[in-house]
């Protein structure tokens, strides 16, 4: 099964408008006009999203992401924006259940659950966001904290189906910490991630659902990890906000 791998860039909580004028700048002459064996994705904060598809709007080889939406469409939740505000700009996919959100906003996976439903109504695209904390892996509950995060998370989508839905393996200890899954790992838990979603949805949507590796990816790791088979891609942080690292990533990821 040929799946296309899919890099994005998980901004967090950096870069405004003008610094996202200014990776756009740098960013722009090496990926406009040309075509990628692979999808790219940036992922800035809401409030850079207009200059975001101002820049890339035009741009058939990126496609943009939130990092998070409501599980409504609209109405009294202050400080919340829906998926259907979105569409206005040009989103295609959202981040949904990242560890950020789970460990410091006391995200659940019923809570996720809903956002990736709306999601999927509105035709966004998931980026479901899993993985387990250095406790529970040392603790021998890995194959445990998956097996809920996917059964629950995904709960209610057997009748759509995944559709474009993308799973984000994120091993908790490795985001951000500079310390890298190895590629044998990240390769262990794919692969069982991949069994999970056959079981939850059939054999072909598990060979075709993309399930990126996210944790200290950098240029230099980049093409060990995406040479596992199961694994298609990489959801980046730390080393997606200067274009050319992110760019190295794709490179050598996809060579
Ligand atoms: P990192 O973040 O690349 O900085 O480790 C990855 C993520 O949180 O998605």
């Amino acid at each position: 099964m040929n799946r296309k791998p899919i890099f994005a860039a998980n901004w967090k909580m950096n870069k405004g408008p003008s610094e996202t004028e200014d990776f756009a700048k740098g960013f722009l002459p090496n990926v406009e006009h040309k075509t990628f064996p692979c999808d790219i994705v940036i992922a800035p904060p809401f409030v850079s999203l207009a200059k975001a598809s101002e820049m890339f709007g035009n741009v058939s080889s990126v496609a943009l992401a939130v990092q998070n939406c409501s599980q409504f469409d609209a109405g009294a939740y202050t400080g919340e924006i829906s998926g259907l505000m979105l569409k206005e700009f040009f989103v295609h996919y959202v981040i949904l259940g990242h560890s950020e959100r789970r460990a410091i906003y006391g995200e659940t996976d019923e809570f996720i659950n809903a956002k990736v439903l709306k999601a999927r109504e509105l035709n966004l695209r998931p980026i479901f966001c899993i993985g387990e904390t250095l406790e529970e892996r040392e603790g021998g509950k890995l194959e445990e904290v998956l097996r809920r995060q996917v059964s629950v998370g995904l709960a209610g989508l057997e009748e759509k189906g995944l559709g474009d839905t993308v799973i984000a393996y994120e091993p908790v200890w490795a985001i951000g910490t500079g310390v890298t899954a190895s590629a044998a790992q990240a390769q262990e838990a794919h692969a069982f991630v991949r069994s999970l979603i056959a079981e939850q949805f059939g054999a072909d949507a598990a060979a075709k659902v993309r399930i990126q590796y996210g944790g200290s990816v950098k240029p230099g790791n980049a093409a060990e990890l995406m040479a596992c088979p199961d694994i298609d891609g990489a959801l980046i942080g730390g080393a997606a906000l200067e274009p050319s690292s992110f760019l190295g990533i794709i490179e050598n990821g996809t060579a």
